[in-house]
């Protein structure tokens, strides 16, 4: 392997260029360049004889039952088997793709080990859940469906039966179940999968579950197992915090990983993905699939529409290109696709946000193209702001997307990011509770009589954090005072949406301002991933074939009369949502959340009423829910937020963009070179004193209407 190369394109990599003439630029890579040797990932000797059973063109000839049988965990069954049945709590570590979230579920279910309850895994994302139910139900075979043994539970969506005895589910999801149960007496076996990663309901359900268990004992109620299973992670941590469990280390079979960073840094990582990709292509034998780690859905289309398209140039070398994507907001056939592989003489490649980190493992993967970025949401108690940011991955996660190349076999990671800045990286991530907003956790958290600063957390968040959700939870009504350990009967109430408590409290207000029909929608829109889209070389047309649409108001009712038109069109949703841009599986997906919660909203005695073409009161009620959301235009232009005064800028993608309303009502903060604000409804100012009078107390205009 060269240690040096070019690499084709250059920061902006221009299609029609390239397309006439490949142009070798200064985009390097290097592995000599910085200190010595990168870490290798260790070959496991004892396993190195075995065949690299899944590599190559062997890959379609084994069957699913004979896959089973190869996985590292497969020969520890026993072992594991006896562990499980002997420790009631048991910490699980092994390397990703070693088969712990398939395998030993089935395994637990074999041995009957669960007796009459059943064994509930969690994941932290849905589409890890979906696909791995789908998985294990496909190696039960015998004609099983997903929905019979195996199943799954995810937000807005449930899967399983009364035969169900392995249930993968969300955190989420298992946080919402202990609501109702705090002693979780579905189950007998809880698997908390994915454990290193620390999401806030993974950290919530530590507490909840270890209290579940203890609590079932004393009461002589079915005991209730808890496995910990992770990648790697701090095992003496979770162990102290578990009363000192058991751990145990499932050794994978992983193969070296060439490690390549850049020579110099790379802003554009989307261009340099694309560029390093056709290098790769060039030069690597088909059957040698490719995976690619960036942050989110629409960088995602972006690169796979460009390698679609530049795959297609005859002047391109290289077999027939598939090109597969991998984000949450995928329908589960779609997600599910990324598992077949391809024909012979083809090359696969794979572009995915961090779910296939360590939840999901696609065999045949030989090279890895890491950006070196994430999407993560984080909260800064002192400028109350939650923002939605792409941000540097730590080591930890750069190891671990590194080491999927080595599963089968010697493989190849590009780093787009240079040895200085990943030795800059953070060693490991901070757990999501220390930094996100505690709202919906302390709500909950107070659904079960528990007062979030009393919680046994492994890692306390910030007490200005749990102060923050408190205090919001008092604005909006849900308790009485900050001390307080129950909720209002509004609090109560806004327990049973699945939703953040500013968009329960929005739903919860409509039958004052009489559109619970449209905030329903509005709502629901918000609930899923963006159903505009913009793709980078027809955003003009995009725009203008929806400008009808477009609202004065803002964003939320332009959202609105899509909506409206699109539930209208009868037969030809495809045609339409085609011709007007509309990503159908998003729109398809928020009229099935919007079914969801309309139920719950009848079954809580609430009237679905519409407002007509009112918009005023739609906005209104938006208001109820996010008046902490609300920035004011200044004298110099600028808006700042009525919150904490912070100075933001409207996102060029809200149809306010270029306008400048005296108040905006924001949605959702992005943060790149500025704090841009999206989502966005005109408000009138005299309305936030009418609808959140105690929060005008603190937090007054700067401007008059008419300065
Ligand atoms: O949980 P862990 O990372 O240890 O492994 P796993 O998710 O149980 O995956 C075990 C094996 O099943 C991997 O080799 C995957 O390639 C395979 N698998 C698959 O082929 N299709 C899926 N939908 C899920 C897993
Ligand atoms: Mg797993």
């Amino acid at each position: 392997m060269d240690s040096k190369y070019n690499l084709i394109g250059n920061n902006k990599l221009n299609i029609t260029k390239f397309k006439i003439k490949p142009k070798p630029t200064p985009v390097l890579f290097s592995k000599k360049n910085g200190p010595p040797s990168p870490k290798k990932i260790k070959l496991n000797e004892n396993e190195s004889n075995k065949s690299s059973y899944m590599n190559g063109n062997n890959k379609f000839k084994i069957s699913i039952q004979e896959q089973r049988t190869k996985l590292p965990v497969y020969d520890k069954k026993n072992k594991l088997l006896d562990l499980i049945r002997r420790n009631n709590t048991l910490i699980i570590m092994g390397e990703t793709g070693s088969g712990k979230t398939t395998q030993i579920p089935q395994y637990i279910n074999a041995a009957k080990l669960q007796n009459e309850g059943r064994i509930g895994i969690t994941q932290p994302r849905r589409v890890a859940a979906v696909s791995i139910a789908m998985r294990v139900a496909q190696e039960y075979g015998n004609g099983q469906q997903v929905g019979d043994t195996v199943g799954y539970t995810v937000r807005f969506e449930d899967v399983t039966s009364k035969r169900t005895k392995i249930k993968y589910l969300t955190d989420g999801m298992l946080l919402r179940e202990a609501m109702f149960d705090s002693l979780l007496m579905e189950y007998t076996v809880i698997i908390l999968d994915e454990a290193h990663e620390r999401t806030i309901h993974t950290d919530v359900l530590f507490g909840i579950v270890k209290t579940a268990q203890k609590v079932r004992e004393a009461k002589n109620f079915a005991p209730l197992k808890i496995l910990i299973m992770s990648a790697t992670m701090d095992v003496d941590h979770f162990s102290k915090y578990f009363n000192d469990c058991q751990a145990v280390y499932l050794e994978g079979r992983t193969y070296p990983v060439n490690i390549f960073h850049t020579v110099r840094p790379h802003d554009d990582y989307q261009t340099a993905c694309v560029a390093t990709f056709f290098k790769i292509h060039r030069e690597a034998p088909a059957n040698q699939d490719v995976l690619i780690f960036l942050t989110g859905q629409e960088e995602i289309e972006a690169v796979a529409h460009q390698i679609r398209l530049l795959g297609k140039d005859p002047e391109v070398e290289g077999p027939p290109i598939r090109v597969c994507t991998l984000y949450a907001a995928q329908p589960s056939t779609q997600q599910m696709s990324v598992f077949n592989p391809s024909p012979e003489n083809m090359r696969k490649v794979i572009v995915s946000t961090n779910i296939a980190e360590t939840s999901v493992t696609i065999t045949g993967i030989k090279y890895i193209i890491d950006c070196g970025m994430v999407k993560a949401r984080t909260y800064h108690p002192a400028t109350g702001l939650e923002l939605l940011k792409v941000q540097r991955i730590s080591q930890e996660q750069a190891w671990q997307r590194t080491g999927r190349a080595g599963r089968e076999s010697e493989g190849t990671c590009y780093r787009l990011y240079t040895r200085s800045q990943f030795e800059m990286m953070q060693k490991s991530t901070i757990p999501e509770i220390q930094r996100a907003n505690l709202t919906s956790v302390a709500l909950q958290l107070l659904a079960l009589d528990i007062h979030a600063l009393f919680f046994d957390f492994m890692d306390k968040p910030p007490e200005d954090a749990i102060t923050a959700a408190f205090e919001q939870l008092k604005l909006l009504g849900a308790i009485d005072s900050v001390e307080s350990t129950a909720l209002t009967p509004l609090g109560e109430q806004m327990v049973k949406f699945p939703l953040d408590p500013r968009f329960s409290k929005i739903l919860l207000s409509a039958h004052n301002f009489g559109c619970l029909e449209e905030v329903l929608t509005v709502v629901s829109l918000l609930s899923v991933e963006s159903i505009l889209l913009s793709p980078p070389n027809k955003k003009e047309q995009a725009n203008s074939v929806r400008q009808k649409f477009f609202s004065a108001f803002g964003d939320h009712v332009t959202l609105l009369n899509i909506y409206r038109e699109f539930s209208n069109v009868g037969q030809n949703m495809r045609g339409w949502c085609h011709e007007h841009y509309i990503n159908m599986r998003n729109i398809l997906q928020a009229r099935e959340v919007r079914c969801q919660l309309e139920d719950i909203c009848r079954k809580s005695g609430m009237t679905i009423s519409s407002c007509g073409s009112q918009m005023d009161q739609v906005r209104k009620c938006l208001l109820t829910g996010l008046f902490m959301n609300v920035a004011e235009l200044h004298r110099d232009r600028q808006y700042i937020t009525l919150d904490k005064r912070q100075v933001v800028s409207i996102h060029p993608s809200s149809v306010l963009h270029g306008q400048q309303p005296h108040f905006i009502l924001f949605t959702e903060v992005v943060q790149t070179t500025k704090c841009y604000l999206r989502l966005l409804s005109t408000v009138d100012s005299d309305w936030l004193y009418e609808i959140a009078p105690d929060y005008m107390r603190t937090h007054s205009i700067k401007c008059t209407k008419d300065s």
